[in-house]
């Protein structure tokens, strides 16, 4: 079955065709808005996701070899993301979704968007005669990691559609510690693709900063100790500055050493959790959000999976790391499948749905 999927959660207005595990076409616009303010305002994001949302759908089935006039009749099911995210920003998706559902006779599929990052290392970016060996690759109960701006979470995969959180964040998330810690070094928002580049020139040993919950044994994650031990350092050292400013070098040298902590301290949960008695055989991995673009962190995970005898399955591209509608189609996929559709007018946000209680 096609699937026409929306998207707007956060700060990404998005739609894409997809069926099964393959994606026929994957549109977004990704605000530029927020970037003055330094983070995700909401008012600004709901504002251009009506701007945006239309021309997104109508590239989308275009994208996907459809007339333009008759590129609704092709599709099966509209996949729409529920939650979480933000509020009034989802409100877009949803509201587009449920009329274009009553308008063309469609069924509507709600997809909880992390349950999408889950899904995203299935996804297949180009179509192929291959279609469906991925999932046979994968052996359930399976693990997977979501970091993102917004999530950073161990999940156990008891099977699709059924799910356990085993870790997350107890304040700030990953990307949000990336954000803010890039902040910090005058890199700009959002941070963390730019904290990779300059951390590639840096020395990680030249500033020592704590290690999160370094005597923890417990299963979560905490970057707030850390993003504040970033800024007192450079409040030391920009005061001794004649400038007042950072040095190039230091830049480098800060940035390296505050991303190796902050990934250093997910390797080592998930390190421990896949060593933890969970009276099951975990096979593989799957990774998914925003975070997992970062080329650093993901040698690391692999080696993690090396030494644990462990598949690690990875998006195919960027695209599919950051935030899109081809995870929330393939989600949707798998849920008309089952039959699981709801009413248009009984469909609202749920801004805080976990995806534990699917
Ligand atoms: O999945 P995503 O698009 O949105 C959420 O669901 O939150 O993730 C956005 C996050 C941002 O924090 C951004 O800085 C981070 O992903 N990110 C990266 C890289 N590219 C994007 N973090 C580390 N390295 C990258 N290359
Ligand atoms: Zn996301």
């Amino acid at each position: 079955m096609k699937i026409l999927a929306v998207e707007t959660s956060c700060d990404e207005t998005a739609a894409a065709v997809t069926e099964d595990l393959n994606v026929l076409s994957s549109v977004k616009i990704t605000q530029e808005v927020h970037k003055a303010w330094g983070g995700v305002v909401p008012s600004l994001a709901k504002r251009d996701h009506e701007a945006n949302i239309d021309w997104v759908i109508e590239q989308a089935l275009v994208n996907a070899g459809f007339p333009i006039e008759s590129g609704m009749t092709q599709i099966g099911a509209i996949a729409v993301t529920q939650g979480p995210g933000l509020a009034i920003a989802l409100g877009v998706g949803i509201a587009k979704a449920r009329d274009l559902s009553e308008k063309y006779n469609k069924p509507l599929v709600a997809v909880n968007h992390v349950e999408g990052h889950i899904l995203s290392a299935l996804v297949s970016a180009e179509k192929s005669n291959t279609q469906n060996q991925k999932s046979k690759q994968v052996s359930f109960p399976c693990l997977a990691l979501v970091i993102s701006g917004g999530h950073t979470q161990i999940i156990l995969v008891k099977e699709i559609g059924k799910y356990k959180i085993l870790a997350q964040s107890l304040d700030d998330d990953i990307g949000e510690a990336l954000d803010k810690g890039a902040r910090a070094l005058g890199l700009g928002w959002p941070g963390g693709a730019v904290l990779e580049e300059r951390a590639k020139l840096g020395n990680p040993k030249k500033y020592i900063l704590p290690m999160p919950m370094a005597r923890r044994t417990t299963n979560a994650f905490s970057y707030s100790g850390l993003k504040a031990a970033l800024i007192r350092v450079v409040a030391q050292l920009t005061s001794c500055a004649v400038d007042g400013k950072l040095s190039e070098e230091q830049v480098n040298d800060l940035a390296a050493a505050y991303q190796e902590r902050v990934f250093e301290h997910i390797v080592r949960v998930l390190k421990r959790i896949l060593n933890d008695d969970l009276g099951l055989v975990i096979n593989d991995l799957l990774v998914g959000g925003g975070v997992a673009a970062n080329q650093s962190l993901k040698s690391k995970i692999q080696s993690v999976c090396d030494d644990q005898n462990v598949r690690l399955h990875y998006p195919e591209n960027m695209v599919l790391c950051t935030d899109n509608a081809a995870m929330i189609g393939v989600v949707g996929g798998f849920k008309a499948a089952k039959g699981e559709f709801v009413k248009p007018a009984e469909l609202d946000r749920k801004p805080r749905w976990s995806v534990e209680s699917l």
